[in-house]
């Protein structure tokens, strides 16, 4: 039996280059969205199932894996997400908070080389379009500095110029669906931000006055 469409969930999506307090943000709305009564589900790309693993493994020793493998794992790994825990969630009427989806891989694998419309494509077949995805916007210098601070930088020219290409692409999407939240200043700040563009796109969920402070 398919639920009524005014019953499923909401996709929502949060981008940005490495460093830029998506986990952070997603956990903020997240508690917003529940003190509104809706049932939310956060998680993430790559996942840890096998083939996300198989990417992370390859990164986390300071490696890539070649481009045609790494695209083939992060599409499987994606189908088996939307299969196992997207679509079912957004089913029930879950809204769905992912930290990272497939326009990390126009942004990331683009910036390796692959085309990026290509890899639109490529992943609109299966994956579902988000409901509405946030860039978080920060400098590629504040991205390699709080990089630093966790201990995360590699070799920080070709981590740069890799870096300044993945946001180049960002900055070039421009899907109706997509909003641009500068993300530099305080991390309440971009939350209110963000929530102001959920208030927006679903008002008949949020009055005004619920928007106004921070819960
Ligand atoms: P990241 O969000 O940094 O994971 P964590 O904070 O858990 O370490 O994501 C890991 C990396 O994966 C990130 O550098 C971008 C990359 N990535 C791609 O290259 N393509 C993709 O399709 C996805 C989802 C991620």
């Amino acid at each position: 039996m398919t639920v009524p469409l005014s019953t499923r969930g909401k996709l929502l999506v949060f981008e940005g280059i490495d460093g830029s307090g998506k986990s952070t943000q997603i956990n903020l709305l997240a508690d917003y969205l529940n003190a509104h009564g809706i049932r939310t589900l956060c998680s993430f790309e790559p996942t840890r199932g096998p083939w996300g693993m198989k990417v992370r493994q390859a990164a986390a020793g300071n490696e890539r894996l070649d481009i045609e493998e790494e695209i083939s794992c992060l599409l499987q790994d994606r189908r088996e997400h939307v299969h196992n825990v997207i679509e079912p969630a957004l089913e029930q009427g879950t809204w769905v908070l992912l930290d990272r989806y497939y326009l990390s891989m126009m942004a990331y694998q683009g910036a390796s080389g692959c085309n990026v419309e290509e890899i639109r494509e490529m992943n609109e077949e299966f994956a579902p379009v988000p409901d509405l995805a946030f860039w978080l916007d920060i400098p590629v210098e504040t991205a390699l500095l709080r990089m630093a601070e966790r201990g995360l930088a590699r070799d920080a020219f070709e981590e740069a110029s890799f870096l300044e290409h993945c946001y180049r692409i960002y900055a070039s999407m421009d899907m109706p669906w997509l909003v641009r939240i500068p993300a530099l200043g305080d991390a309440l700040q971009t939350q209110q931000q963000i929530r102001q563009a959920v208030a927006e796109e679903y008002p008949q969920i949020f009055s005004r006055a619920n928007t106004a402070a921070l819960a």
